[in-house]
Order: C-alpha cells, then structure tokens, then sequence
C-alpha cells in the first residue's frame, strides 16, 4: 500500500466486536479457537487483538511467546501500572515472536495470580468486575475484533471480560456440551447481564474437536447441539460451520504457532476459514436486525491492513 494510503486507513474508526471467548469448562478449545479464529479474520483483512485473561496463559504460548519471558500485559493493565496500549504485543516487537497476519496480543503472565492481592491492597473507585471496561474503551476504534481469552473459572480477570464484552461467543465440545449443555454458560451470560452488562448476548456456539465425520457418537452429539436450539434465536444458534478433533492442534500450540502459519491448506485451516466467514455473516446480521452498527463507522471491504 503507497505510504498516503497506508495513512489514510489506519485513520478508519473500526467498528469494534468486543467478545468473550469463553465456557467454564475447562480445555474446551478457547484458546485454539480465539487464536484461530483471530488469524482466519485476520486473513480476511480484520485487524484482531486477542486478549489473554487467563493465568494459564493459553494464548500467550499459543502465540508463541515462552513462559519464562517476562512480558508486560492483563496483570499491570489490570493494576493500573500500564495502558493497554503499551503492553500490546505487535509484528516484530519480540525477537522470534511472529505473529498471525493482522493479529495483535495482549499477552498474560504468571504474576496475574497476584492479582487480587493487588487489587485487594490498592485504594481505587473501580470494582474488580468493571477492570476491562476503560481498558477495552480505550481500545474501541482500533481492532474490528477483540477476542477476549478467559479461563475456565471465575477469576477476577474472567469476570471482568463477562462484564465488559459486547458478545459472548461459547465454545464447546460435543461431549461436554451434551453432560453440561448451555446452562453453565446461560447463567454466567445471565449473571453479567444483571450485574449491569445489559448489552452481553451469546452470538453462537462453536462445536469443536468433533471426532471424524461420519462416527456415530459425532453425528448423534451433533443432533443433539442441534435440537437444543432448535426453533430458539437465530442468532444463539451453533455455527454450521464445526471444528474437527486433530492432533494437529496440539501440535501446533506446542510450538507456539497456529495452522495458518505451518499447514495453511490444513483441513483444519479451511474450518477456521469457514468459521470466519459465517461470524462475520451472522455480525452483519445481528446488526442489522438491532439497528446498532453506526454505519459511518463501518470498515471498509475486507483488505489488508498492517499492524503497528
Ligand atoms: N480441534 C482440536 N483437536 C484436537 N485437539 C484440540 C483441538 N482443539 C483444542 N485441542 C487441544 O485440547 C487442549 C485444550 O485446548 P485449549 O487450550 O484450546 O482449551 P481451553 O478451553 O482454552 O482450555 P482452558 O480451559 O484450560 O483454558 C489443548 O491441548 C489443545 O491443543
Ligand atoms: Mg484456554
């Protein structure tokens, strides 16, 4: 892109989705699909923070940063000691760190299980709860989507994201899906939205590591997805779009990458692809139908963008 024009779109205000990735589960497949997710939106030309809320710091290492680094990030967002605009991770900041196209981190460290030390020791007018809320304030305009990765249980952080996130993306797998169903996720969707985040709704369901097509325990855990949410919003319903089980994953997040950067064509990688495209379907969508995508503020045809 020549420099003028480079200028010119980097001053677009972009409508930004604010969602939060979550189940109480644990090892569901969040982390693999907020980073996935990220990098197939980001393919498409959507500028994508994802936002590592969880101790564990699943998407840091997803993303290739090492545990031992000690990487600013949630921990001195959330204590007040930096921006989040200073401790985003972006394209050629950490030596050997190489970032999905068009994604951004904002990485979490170990020393977040401080945290509510910290929080607790500290003289401030904003409730634990409400943390992300002038974070993530600060951030609106820049990313079309913030993926907010949080951990399988109620920490500070996790609650935070349930508070401050616009929509709420659950991500399940067949088989904890039919032993938990949707009621652990309704309630905490229900809980957020009567401690004062009337705005949260659920914009669907991922079903991942599905076991190959055709077994007889997928197509019956599918149907059963299915009938829950039969004749329910359309816009809570489960993606068509579903993310099969592959060692390949595993494999990937061990090292730090994801799909797109070591096996693109991946079957794998053309789910993510898939599942992009029908998020951003349903978006427009949603939109549409509530009426509250300020239209002067939309991004423009999906094209590359440069982080940074
Ligand atoms: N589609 C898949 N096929 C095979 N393995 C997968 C798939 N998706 C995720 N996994 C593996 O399952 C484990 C849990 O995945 P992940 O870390 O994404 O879940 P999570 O819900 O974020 O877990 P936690 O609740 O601990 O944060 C990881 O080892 C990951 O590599
Ligand atoms: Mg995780």
């Amino acid at each position: 892109m020549a420099h003028k024009e480079e200028q010119e779109y980097h001053k677009i205000t972009r409508n930004t989705r604010i969602i939060a990735v979550g189940n109480q589960k644990g090892g569901v497949g969040k982390t693999t699909i907020a980073v996935h997710l990220a990098a197939a939106l980001g393919e498409r030309g959507r500028k994508c923070l994802v936002w590592d809320l969880d101790v564990n710091c699943g998407s840091t290492r997803h993303l290739g940063i090492p545990d031992g680094l000690n990487v600013l990030g949630t921990f001195e967002v959330l204590t007040g000691a930096e921006s989040a605009q200073e401790v985003i991770v972006r394209p050629g900041d950490l030596d050997g760190v190489t970032l999905p196209k068009n994604v951004e981190l904002l990485p979490a460290h170990v020393k977040l299980e401080g945290l509510d030390r910290v929080l607790a020791a500290r003289n401030s007018f904003v409730a634990s709860p409400d943390l992300l809320i002038a974070p993530l304030e600060s951030l609106r305009g820049q990313y079309d989507y913030i993926l907010l990765d949080t951990a399988p249980n109620l920490t500070t952080p996790t609650i935070a994201a349930y508070k401050a996130a616009a929509y709420f993306l659950l991500v399940t797998t067949p088989e904890s899906f039919a032993i938990d169903g949707l009621n652990n996720a309704m309630k905490y969707v229900a809980n957020a939205r009567e401690a004062g985040n009337r705005a949260l709704r659920l914009m669907g369901v991922v079903v991942g590591k599905v076991p190959g097509r055709g077994t007889r325990l997928s197509s019956e855990l599918l149907d059963y997805v299915d009938r829950t949410f039969a004749g329910g919003d359309a816009f809570m319903q489960p993606y068509k779009t579903t993310i099969n089980a592959s060692t390949v994953i595993p494999s990937v997040q061990k090292d730090g990458r994801t799909l797109f950067d070591t096996d693109p064509e991946h079957k794998i990688a053309w789910q993510f692809r898939a599942l992009a495209s029908e998020v951003e379907k349903r978006f427009e969508q949603l939109e549409a139908a509530t009426g509250k995508e300020d239209k002067s503020n939309r991004v423009g045809p999906a094209e590359d963008v440069r982080n940074g």
